[in-house]
């Protein structure tokens, strides 16, 4: 297994109900380490950006809306196989599918409000690292 960054995104549910903390502490229980954070409000323009894979889909409109809604926390992850390890944390997408145990089960309201975003593959990693973060801001 090889050492890897995973961008992180604690969404605007989980920043209104204070729960930024809680979550963080699954993922460090799990040997994730943060390596870079910080709280931001995206705008909508931000989040149509960032989620511009998605642009096609018909949630995309009330995505964006929702992401910038309320202030983020962005932040890379590292650690062993990180990308997969965080999502595992997370749990699926759609809280009515996730795992006893994960983020998304014990925290999300719906698939909307699913409380955290995790990169799907290394390439989306390094493009989303990059949307938030120079080098200079990750520091293991
Ligand atoms: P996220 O990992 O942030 O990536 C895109 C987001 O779109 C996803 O989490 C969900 O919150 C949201 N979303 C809403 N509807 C869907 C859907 N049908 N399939 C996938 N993602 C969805």
């Amino acid at each position: 297994m090889a050492i890897e960054q995973t961008l992180s995104i604690l969404k605007p549910d989980a920043t209104r109900r204070n729960l930024t903390g809680e979550i963080n502490a699954r993922f460090e229980k799990s040997g994730l380490r943060i390596v870079a954070q910080k709280r931001i409000r995206l705008t909508m323009q931000d989040a149509m950006n960032f989620y511009k894979e998605h642009e096609a889909r018909p949630f995309y409109k009330s995505l964006c809306e929702f992401m910038s809604s309320a202030p983020v926390v962005v932040q890379v992850l590292q650690g062993e196989d990180a990308i997969a390890a965080h999502r595992k944390v997370l749990g699926a997408t759609n809280p009515a599918n996730a795992d006893a145990g994960t983020v998304r089960k014990d925290f999300a309201l719906s698939i909307d409000e699913n409380s955290a975003h995790g990169s799907d593959s290394a390439a989306s990693a390094a493009r989303e690292i990059s949307f938030f973060f120079s080098s200079l801001e990750i520091v293991g």
